[in-house]
């Protein structure tokens, strides 16, 4: 596999866990209400797989290679868009986290924050996403030797093996089986 091959299989966990959080926030919507078991597992979940594990592979090893690398003007501009949308994407999970401490206080009305913050991040994960799979990833491919790419691989390795992956996927399952019973 390649180094940008884990980082795919990442987005596939992010992309199925967004399709979770859309639901929800239909159910906001019908309750009119917020279930913070479920804004508590989805800021975790973001906080740690989506920008720990996630994005930290790509900021530290992934990006932080390529700034070694005479990189093209194209490549050069959407790395700093996507670092840019990583800082945007944890300003909201930390906007997130105010309004639900508001609502869970007392105040009803950042129950529509809530929603805002979660419509938010379903709608940026998809396009930053799919800037990475479709345009960034494979063609900053080139600025590495094989051996480069071989390193990067065991590198990523190593970074996942302090992380509790496996309990991301699974919480999925779990949160997935807890919306359809
Ligand atoms: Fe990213
Ligand atoms: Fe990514």
């Amino acid at each position: 596999m390649k180094p940008i091959g884990i980082l795919m299989i990442e987005h596939r966990l992010i992309e199925k866990f967004l399709s979770l959080v859309r639901q929800e926030i239909d159910r906001i919507e019908e309750r009119l209400a917020a279930d913070p078991h479920f804004l508590k597992t989805t800021v975790d979940f973001i906080r740690t797989y989506a920008d720990k594990i996630h994005h930290g592979k790509e900021e530290d090893i992934l990006f932080e290679r390529l700034k070694h690398k005479t990189m093209d003007a194209h490549d050069t501009a959407v790395m700093a868009e996507l670092d840019a949308e990583h800082v945007v994407s944890r300003g909201v999970v930390a906007e997130l986290v105010q309004a639900e401490a508001g609502f869970l206080g007392g105040d009803r009305a950042q129950i529509e924050v809530i929603k805002e913050k979660l419509n938010f991040i379903c709608d940026f994960y998809p396009v930053h996403i799919a800037k990475e799979d479709k345009d960034f990833f494979p063609k900053t491919q080139r600025y590495f030797t094989a051996e480069e790419l071989d390193r990067m691989l065991a590198d990523f390795d190593q970074f996942d093996s302090g992380m509790d992956k496996e309990h991301y996927n699974k919480l999925y399952d779990r949160m997935w089986g807890e919306l359809h019973s």
